[in-house]
């Protein structure tokens, strides 16, 4: 059995990371970093990595269950990952994404399910996709207490509607929506909002013009703060899998593939366990065991369970 990794000592006097903290970031030009995780090591990396924020995003869906979308997971889903997520962070801000169907249907409904992210997984905060309808929603859940992220540009909850996994905001028309998205979120209470893949001009264009911590993804270098899908920036993802805008620092996944071929070479070759690897018995007891297998009586006796 694996135990928690020690979490180095210097960091230890980190304090928590505040949704009053990512504004004071934001003010003081301090780059926000913020990841992906969703079960206990990943979170336990990005702690030992010294991360600002950590999303249990949706994109679950993709990199984790390995649906072709991020729509097919669930609120249990979402919540069982979160809770595991929870249990391996101290310091970043935890937010759980709402996955699609959890908060469209009304105010109540969405409510519910941000306090069941909040109750039931210890989120700090909760984040949702698009603007439009999700704007009022935005506004309800605010309203109780539960500090909302936004999500504008491509929001893949949506992606049928816009024909696929694209960049948006690339016409006059599509930037002016954008801005109008983020606009009505900063003004209906989300603490922030993420900006995915819109193209580097149009954020430049929309950041002096928004006093909320703004995390990009695929939007150029201008914004708050960044964020990476965990399985794309450590290549855990299979190579071509990943979006254009995902830079891989590491290639986890040819590293885990090589780990397990030769875990396989071993067993095939029976060199694995050796010795470091298996469990001693005293002789004496080892004798008497013996002494113990070989009685006539146990072999024939029927066995009382
Ligand atoms: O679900 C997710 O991982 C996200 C990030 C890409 C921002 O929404």
């Amino acid at each position: 059995m694996s135990s928690r990794p020690r979490i180095d000592p210097s960091d230890a006097a980190r304090s928590p990371v505040s949704v009053p903290k990512l504004a004071e970031m934001k003010r003081a030009g301090e780059p926000i970093v913020m990841v992906t995780a969703y079960d206990f090591p990943s979170a336990t990396v990005a702690e030992d990595a010294g991360v600002d924020v950590v999303l249990v995003g949706d994109t679950a869906a993709m990199v984790v269950l390995g649906y072709d979308a991020t729509t097919p997971v669930g609120m249990d889903e979402m919540l069982t990952m979160a809770a595991a997520v929870r249990r391996g962070l101290r310091t970043p801000l935890l937010i759980g994404d709402m996955p699609f169907g959890s908060y469209e249907r009304s105010n109540e409904h969405a409510i519910e399910n941000a306090q069941r992210f909040v109750r039931e997984a210890g989120c700090a905060a909760i984040k949702l996709e698009r603007g439009g309808p999700s704007v009022e929603r935005a506004q309800a859940i605010a309203g109780s207490g539960i500090p909302v992220m936004g999500h504008v540009g491509l929001t893949p909850q949506s992606a049928s509607a816009v024909g696929g996994f694209k960049a948006q905001g690339r016409t006059a028309e599509s930037a002016a929506q954008i801005a109008r998205d983020a606009f009505a979120l900063q003004a209906a209470g989300c603490f922030a909002i993420v900006f995915e893949a819109v193209p580097a001009a149009v954020a430049d264009a929309l950041m002096p013009r928004l006093t909320v911590p703004v995390i990009g993804i695929g939007a150029g270098l201008s914004t708050d703060g960044q964020v990476l899908v965990f399985h794309d920036l450590l290549g855990i993802t299979a190579a071509p899998l990943a979006p254009r805008f995902a830079k891989r620092y590491a290639e986890i996944h040819e590293r885990m593939v090589e780990g397990v071929r030769a875990y396989a070479t071993e067993v095939r070759a029976r060199r694995f366990p050796d010795a470091e690897h298996v469990y001693s018995a005293d002789p004496a007891e080892l004798e008497e065991f013996k002494r113990y297998l070989d009685q006539e009586s146990l072999a024939t006796a029927p066995w009382d369970w």
